[in-house]
């Protein structure tokens, strides 16, 4: 057996309420007394934030973080922390890397210019207490920030990963998700799921991440279509939160793979939804891998219970109920673009997590087969 690496957050509060009935401020107590809370602002528009704040006198807001964000949203967080001795992260996959990113010491550019390394656990960074409120990346159980550098003459998705990055305390409160859109619900919990199959598959998987995948990929195939069409059902947003964080846990260490390698720099060209790429990409992938990885894929297909065993056919389907659009050209990447798209998929860390080799005319395969 390969040797491996297996961390995940001290402490999980999970139940819903928690953010605003006192439990979540207690929690970040124990952290700081002057934290800075980082969110979105869908959070102040659906009146969230007042009662959370109602019960975090102490803390400073930074609102705002975009989708997808960029180093210099990263350098404005940081700005925003001098000051904090914590950092309480409260929206989704782009809030919570954000926030991470705010827990640093140290120029953000410089992380990413190789000059500075990301701490370890021991390190100088604020402790950081997350909350997800889309059940999607995962953001809350990883050491590891994803975000978009447009210093160069295309921009281009860059993560950095390390122990200080982690979240020391996570939040599972479902009332922090009923009001997320039915397209966002869709494309965040594929996202979920994507990491969650590509987590089983992955050559990094080992046995504290299996079963974490696979509960994970069972119960998003379970509950990510209720969640969808009844948004305001806290069992199903609960469910998906379990999960995604599941997921989240699993990914960490096991690593991803394919997916995850070509939706990185499609995403940084097109805009497009990270989540809603990972759903496009999946079944092409799928196909690609099938012939090396069987078993392990069979194990999903069965668990979830696909017709004739075929995940990839399942996952297609679920393209047509959740309204993904099925092709790379509807979301404006050029084919002028491809041959960047490949190379930077090659040199991806997810890519080479994948189950099966990958050349550059696989690559280029599967972008033809989604085209
Ligand atoms: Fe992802």
């Amino acid at each position: 057996m390969h040797t491996f690496t297996f961390v995940t957050p001290g402490k999980v509060v999970c139940g819903a309420g928690a953010a605003t009935d006192g439990r979540l401020a207690q929690e970040a107590a124990l952290l700081g007394a002057k934290p800075l809370l980082v969110c979105g602002k869908s959070l102040q528009a659906s009146g969230m934030l007042e009662k959370i704040l109602a019960t975090l006198p102490g803390a400073k807001v930074h609102l705002g973080v975009p989708p997808e964000p960029s180093l210099t949203d990263c350098a404005d967080a940081q700005q925003a922390a001098l000051g904090c001795d914590s950092i309480v992260a409260i929206g989704g996959g782009s809030v919570l890397d954000v926030a991470k990113a705010a827990a640093l010491p140290g120029s953000i550019y410089d992380y990413f210019d190789g000059k500075l390394t990301v701490p370890d656990e021991r390190g100088q960074a604020l402790p950081i207490l997350a909350a997800p409120t889309t059940a999607g990346t995962g953001s809350e159980a990883t050491w590891v920030g994803v975000f978009t550098d447009k210093r160069g003459a295309s921009p281009k998705k860059a993560s950095i990963r390390g122990g200080a990055m982690l979240p020391k305390t996570v939040v599972l409160d479902a009332a922090l998700s009923v009001s997320c859109p039915p397209h966002v619900t869709a494309y965040s919990g594929m996202d979920a799921f994507v990491q969650a199959v590509e987590a089983y598959v992955s050559r990094g998987a080992n046995p504290f991440t299996d079963p974490l995948a696979l509960q994970a990929a069972f119960d998003i195939a379970e509950w990510l279509p209720s969640a969808f069409r009844d948004g305001e059902s806290l069992e199903a947003r609960e469910r998906m939160l379990i999960a995604s964080y599941q997921a989240g846990m699993a990914l960490n260490t096991a690593r991803l793979g394919l997916v995850h390698g070509i939706a990185h720099p499609v995403g940084a060209r097109t805009g497009a939804a990270h989540g809603l790429l990972c759903a496009l990409l999946l079944p092409a992938v799928i196909r690609f891998n099938t012939g090396a990885d069987l078993d392990r894929y069979s194990d999903l297909a069965i668990g979830i219970g696909a017709p004739r065993e075929d995940l990839a056919a399942l996952a297609e389907t679920w393209l047509d109920d959740f309204s993904i659009p099925r092709k790379l050209s509807d979301l404006g990447l050029q084919r002028a673009d491809l041959d960047a798209v490949i190379a930077e998929t090659l040199v991806s860390g997810s890519t080479k997590a994948n189950p099966r080799t990958v050349h550059e005319s696989d690559v280029r395969e599967v972008l033809e087969a989604c085209w």
